[in-house]
This record gives C-alpha cells, structure tokens and sequence, in this order.
C-alpha cells in the first residue's frame, strides 16, 4: 500500500485505447485525501523556480501533464529531485517537505491536486524557519 507519510511517485490510472489515454484521479485514487483544490502551472520560463516554500498540513500531488520538470523535495535535512515527465506517474507531497519546482520544458503543466483549501497560513516560506519547524 502506498505510503502518504513519505514522497514518492504513485500511478496515475489510465483508460487506453487505439484513441489515446484517458488519466483519471478520482475519490481516493490514487490521492487518498477529499480533494478541496485543484490548481496548474504552466507557461512557466525554462529558467524559472517555482515553490520554495512548505506547508505545514497540505498533501498534494503532483502530475506532469504535459512536458517535464524537476521536483526536490527537501525534509530539513534531507534532498531527493524527482523527474516528472509523464502524466502516468505522479508525486506525492505530505506535509514538512521544502519544495522547488525547476526544468520546466517548454509547453510543460503541471496539474496539482490538494488536500486543503488555499490557505496563506499553511505555508513556511523562510527556508531557515523551516528547518527549525522541521526539527521539532
Ligand atoms: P505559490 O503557491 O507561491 O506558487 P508556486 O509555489 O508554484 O510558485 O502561489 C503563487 C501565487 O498564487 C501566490 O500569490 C498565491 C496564489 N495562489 C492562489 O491564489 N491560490 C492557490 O490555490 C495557489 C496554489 C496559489
């Protein structure tokens, strides 16, 4: 079973046939949360960082689809770079986890599903407060 503690790429259920593939996130699959947001990057320079910052509740995940980009996830002490490139796969992002979103390839999106409503309080934006939130 997949563990929503801790980061890592789950898959993202698709309906295929000769017409193409039809991905589907829906009530607990694979995002095991009530899903109160969805949001999307995109249009976003190949030269840009997006993210830099944390939240203290949000589970998230994170689909590529369209094109690629780099995902680092940072626990405080710790820094594992995901690359997401298909919209078969996504990332799971608990709470506690620094993240830059980078690479974006030209004409990449990146779809989000969210646990929370958008709540400006949740995130840690000063990345040394965050290690010290992190060590407690
Ligand atoms: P932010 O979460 O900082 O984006 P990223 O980490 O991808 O760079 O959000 C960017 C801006 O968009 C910020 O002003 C807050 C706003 N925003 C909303 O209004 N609603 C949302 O659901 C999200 C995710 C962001």
């Amino acid at each position: 079973m997949t563990n929503w503690d801790t980061p890592g790429l789950v898959d993202i259920p698709a309906v295929r046939d000769h017409l193409g593939a039809l991905g589907v996130v829906e009530k607990d699959l694979p995002f095991p949360f009530p899903i109160k947001r969805v949001y999307f990057l995109y249009g976003v320079p190949a030269d840009a960082v997006r993210g830099s910052h944390a939240h203290k509740a949000l589970n998230q995940l994170i689909i590529a689809v369209s094109g690629s980009f780099v995902v680092e996830l940072d626990n405080g002490t710790e820094k594992t770079s995901y690359d997401l490139h298909s919209p078969d796969k996504g990332l799971r992002v608990p709470p506690g986890y620094w993240r830059t979103l980078s690479n974006f390839s030209s004409g990449a999106a990146a779809l989000v599903f969210a646990s929370e409503e958008y709540d400006p309080t949740d995130y840690i934006r000063d990345y040394e407060e965050f290690v010290s939130w992190s060590q407690k």
